[in-house]
């Protein structure tokens, strides 16, 4: 999977990379709020998402283990010139320095995982690496969409739920779509968790 992601940064078949953060997030954090702490991005490909968070104040740690995507985000954040850290980083066996984070973002990286065993594994992770009573924020492909051999990786509300409720009381599960800059972007679930005590 590693190599497949690499390869894809590498040639630029990026379809999921706007060059803006996506809606999503910036609605959800200035809504909810979010007040700004240590956040952390995994799979945050060329950082678009982790460049928006620190401007708005966080202490921002981008993972991926897609080494052209850390350089890339690399790159773009110096050019921003923001303060954040990126490690490439298997989120699933690796590691996160800098824990804990009160923030956990991913916009489709959950999805990534092959099944459920896997996202289990991700979510225990993600509880493992934030504070008390702090917030994950997954955007996640959703089943619903319909287009099920095209786009991401796509997931019904029972594989969220089921990976994710054993670690996170979760605060909101709404479909909705990615920010895109397709035409018809496909539907997702937008799932907003508190760390379980
Ligand atoms: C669909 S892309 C989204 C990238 C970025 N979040 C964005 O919104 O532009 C999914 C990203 O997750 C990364 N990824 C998938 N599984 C991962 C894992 N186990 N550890 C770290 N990164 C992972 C991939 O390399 C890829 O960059």
């Amino acid at each position: 999977m590693t190599n497949r992601f690499n390869e894809r940064y590498k040639t630029g078949d990026l379809p999921w990379n706007i060059n803006r953060p996506d809606f999503n997030l910036v609605g959800i954090v200035e809504s909810h709020p979010v007040e700004p702490c240590k956040a952390l991005d995994i799979g945050c490909g060329t950082g678009d998402n982790v460049i928006w968070l620190a401007r708005e104040g966080f202490e921002v740690t981008g993972v991926d283990y897609a080494e052209t995507a850390i350089h890339q985000a690399r790159i773009k954040a110096e050019e921003s010139k923001i303060t954040s850290v990126f490690y490439t980083i298997d989120f699933l066996k690796n590691n996160v320095p800098g824990a804990p984070f009160g923030f956990i973002f991913d916009r489709g990286c959950f999805h990534s995982c092959d099944d459920a065993k896997e996202r289990k594994l991700y979510a225990r992770n993600v509880f493992k690496y934030i504070e008390k009573d702090g917030l994950w924020l997954t955007l996640t492909g959703n089943v619903d969409d319909g287009r099920l051999e095209t786009g991401p990786p796509k997931l019904t509300a029972r594989d969220v739920v089921s990976a994710v409720e054993p670690f996170f009381e979760i605060l909101s599960l709404t479909s909705g779509r990615f920010d895109s800059n397709d035409t018809q972007p496909s539907k997702i679930w937008i799932c907003l968790m508190k760390k379980r005590n």
